[in-house]
């Protein structure tokens, strides 16, 4: 049940909003909004038939055409999985080699040709699942280290991990991510954003719960984001940043567990996606085992984004990078703040644009406040 809050918002956050962000590779969003990936769980799921299996459906392509309509200044779709038997679930969209078909390539432009209708750029988010993949899906599946979620998300528990080896880094996880972003390149999308928050394989990596690795891989914050740099690295060797082509990040700025990525690691890290050259970094936090997608405390429901205290902390290491910041935000006048403030320069909003997906073009911009938060 959705209940709504308008909030008055004064044409001078309406301008504040509005403002283009330019990236390091040259393209322009037209305004301060990005749409936050949305697992849609639309797509076919047919392990057993690689042609079909993770193809985007015609469902997908309607929901889109409503968030396409909407004037947002980035579009991001949901996790894109890059491995067929590595989901965060039933249903993901994939891209992977095994499966190319003249269809898949057609469904994908559809998707970025609805995606851009009304001038937002279309920016297809990689994953993969990892260790967090549904025990369902694969009982077996690869991770850092051998370090099982005991946990059930969604009623399904989560197998053991098989711990990557470093041959199997690059055949199974970059040669991966490189082969789906040449082909969301090709297909009319603008960019990719790497899913390295919440858990997921990347996150596996990042963070000193998942990953106890002796080798290059594990261990100081540099071996542990390694995986993240080469990956983008790999990317940019196949499309340079002179094609204007985006390469993003989705990061925890936190994680909330005794020994998960702390604000500290998080600023190191991103210094170095700075200095590597991402067009964007959008910061987010938590884990399976640490969901961090509500207001718990008083003084985050007054400012409303989860993450603020540490995007603040964060934000003064990028010159170059844009910043995004995603989770709590339900007023144009938190947002305002929040980019008054310096924390953050684009607003990243998830379920909110479920209830209005045409919310940056409202004139003014309103918002509204969800009882679910
Ligand atoms: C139903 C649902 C699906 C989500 N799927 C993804 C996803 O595919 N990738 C991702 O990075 N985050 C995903 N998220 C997290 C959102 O992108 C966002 O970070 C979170 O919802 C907080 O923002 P909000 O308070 O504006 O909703 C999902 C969240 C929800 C509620």
């Amino acid at each position: 049940m959705v209940r709504r809050f308008p909030t008055v918002a004064s044409e001078s956050a309406k301008a504040i909003l509005g403002e283009t962000l330019k990236f390091p590779s040259g393209k322009i969003a037209q305004n301060r909004f990005l749409k936050a990936a949305l697992t849609e769980m639309l797509s076919v799921f047919e392990p057993t038939n690689p042609k079909v299996n993770g193809v985007p459906t015609q469902e997908i392509i309607n929901v889109y055409d409503k968030w396409g309509n909407g004037q947002f200044g980035v579009i991001l779709t949901g996790n894109v999985q890059v491995s067929p038997v590595h989901l965060e679930a039933p249903g993901n969209a994939m891209i992977f080699k095994e499966g190319e078909t003249p269809a898949r390539r057609e469904a994908y432009k559809q998707w970025a040709k609805v995606i851009k209708q009304d001038g937002a750029l279309a920016v297809v988010q990689l994953s993969h699942g990892g260790r967090q993949t549904p025990i369902t899906v694969n009982s077996s599946p690869f991770s850092a280290s051998d370090v099982q979620l005991d946990k059930e998300v969604r009623f399904v528990g989560f197998g053991k991990p098989i711990p990557l080896t470093v041959e199997q880094i690059t055949t199974e996880v970059i040669d991966r991510f490189v082969y789906a972003a040449k082909y969301a390149y090709e297909t009319g999308f603008d960019g990719v954003q790497l899913h390295g928050a919440h858990g997921y394989l990347l996150a596996q990596f990042t963070s000193p719960t998942t990953n106890k690795r002796t080798d290059q891989y594990g261990g100081s914050v540099a071996n542990r984001q390694r995986i993240v740099l080469e990956i983008y690295e790999a990317i940019r060797k196949e499309i340079p940043a002179s094609t204007g082509f985006l390469i993003g990040l989705k990061t925890n700025s936190v994680e909330f567990q005794s020994e998960g990525t702390t604000v500290e690691d998080a600023v190191e890290m991103c210094k170095a996606y700075e200095k590597i050259g991402f067009d964007f970094v959008e910061l987010s936090g938590g884990t399976y085992e640490q969901l961090a997608f509500q207001h718990i405390r008083d003084s985050t429901r007054q400012r409303e984004a989860f993450f603020l205290e540490f995007a603040e902390k964060i934000r003064p290491v990028f010159k170059n990078t844009v910043v995004y910041l995603t989770g709590g935000f339900r007023t144009v006048n938190a947002m305002v703040d929040a980019v008054k403030s310096g924390a953050t320069q684009g607003i990243g909003l998830g379920r909110p644009i479920t209830a209005e997906p045409d919310l940056p073009k409202k004139d003014p911009p309103r918002s509204c406040r969800l009882s679910c938060s």
